[in-house]
């Protein structure tokens, strides 16, 4: 089978920034609360007018450059997103006609903060059988449309973002080394959207309150599911790689909580500084938050060519997921 590798990434975060000190004057909190809670102090907001599309067609314009693929080798394009332009059509929809992917068949991926892995392993699938060649993979999410700003629990944590990474053939001894992705829908409702689908469909005159058809979580039931699941997907992909965790260079983990992250690092027994970050600035970005970070790990020389990197993420679904490559 052929394997899959990352031969470009791209990403866009809106220029708008919300502090903790925005926070103390919206909610009941505390810049101090936060941090030491989440490590989160900023997070970036996408303007009323900029569409999740949008900002996918930015970090797509940096992956293509960076792969040195034109948009017309492109064949799928699959976007992670649970905040979609319309529900109809897809998001990769929109995406293909914003970037004349004219050559494309195009899906959406939800899985929550677990759809960039998610994506990229239909991605991975599809190079190792040799169905298509040029994949543009998104993780993108304009969580600010689907926030509830007067619910402190979860309105500090989340932010807008978009990341793209084109996948293909490898021709080296790069990419996909293992890759593993699960869901436990029995706990759906630890984080979910009560309204806006067939359950409970908003009509407009008033009938559902609007604060359903915003994110509802049990952050703390969660913080224990995703603690859990993402060292057991991560042990598991090193081990499917025949590797051992000392031999990961760089943790990339979905960028939900520090305190999280700091747990999954302590089950693999990886220093710190074997992990990137960057939750201070940008938060909780959901299925964006690991291509922004790989993206943003590879432009400051943190994975360099030949690094074994470890992604893995949590989401609502439940859904997680892992992936291991070499760069
Ligand atoms: C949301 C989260 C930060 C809350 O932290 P926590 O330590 O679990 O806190 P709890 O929810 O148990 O709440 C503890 C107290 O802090 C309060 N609190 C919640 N948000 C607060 C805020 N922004 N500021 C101040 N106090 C807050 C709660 O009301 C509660 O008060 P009480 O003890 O008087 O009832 C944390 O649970 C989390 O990050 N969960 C996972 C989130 C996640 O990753 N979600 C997406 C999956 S990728």
């Amino acid at each position: 089978m052929t394997r899959a590798t990352i031969l470009g990434l791209g990403s866009y975060v809106p220029e708008r920034v919300l502090t903790n000190a925005d926070f103390e004057r919206m909610v009941d909190t505390s810049h101090e609360w936060i941090m030491t809670r989440t490590g989160i102090a900023e997070r970036h907001i996408a303007r009323p007018d900029e569409d999740t599309s949008d900002m996918c067609a930015a970090a797509a314009r940096e992956a293509f450059a960076d792969a040195g693929v034109t948009p017309e080798e492109i064949d799928l394009v699959i976007a992670g997103t649970v905040t979609p332009d319309f529900l109809v059509p897809s998001l990769a929809c929109i995406i293909q006609k914003k970037l004349g992917l004219i050559n494309a068949a195009t899906m959406d991926v939800v899985a929550a903060c677990a759809g960039f892995i998610h994506g990229l392993s239909v991605a991975q699938a599809y190079i190792a059988c040799g169905t298509f060649k040029k994949i543009l993979v998104f993780g993108a999410e304009k969580l600010s449309s689907i926030t509830d700003y007067t619910d402190r629990g979860t309105c500090i944590l989340f932010g807008d973002a978009a990341g793209a990474a084109i996948v293909g053939p490898a021709t080296d001894d790069s990419g996909i080394l293992a890759i593993h992705i699960k869901s436990d829908g029995r706990h759906d409702e630890l984080l979910n959207i009560p309204a806006g689908g067939t359950h409970l469909p908003v009509v407009g005159n008033g009938s559902v309150d609007p604060r359903l058809s915003k994110l509802h979580m049990k952050g703390n039931e969660v913080f224990k599911f995703a603690v859990r699941h993402m060292g057991d997907a991560a042990l598991r992909v090193i081990a499917d790689a025949g590797l051992t965790p000392d031999q990961v260079d760089l943790l990339v983990p979905h960028q939900a909580n520090i305190r999280i992250i700091k747990a999954t690092a302590a089950r693999l027994r990886l220093p710190m500084d074997k992990v990137y970050l960057n939750i201070e600035k940008y938060g909780n970005t959901s299925a964006a938050s690991i291509p922004l970070a790989l993206d943003q790990a590879v432009h400051e020389g943190r994975i360099k060519k030949g690094d074994i990197v470890l992604g893995v993420a949590f989401g609502g679904g439940l859904t997680w997921g892992a992936v291991l490559l070499r760069w």
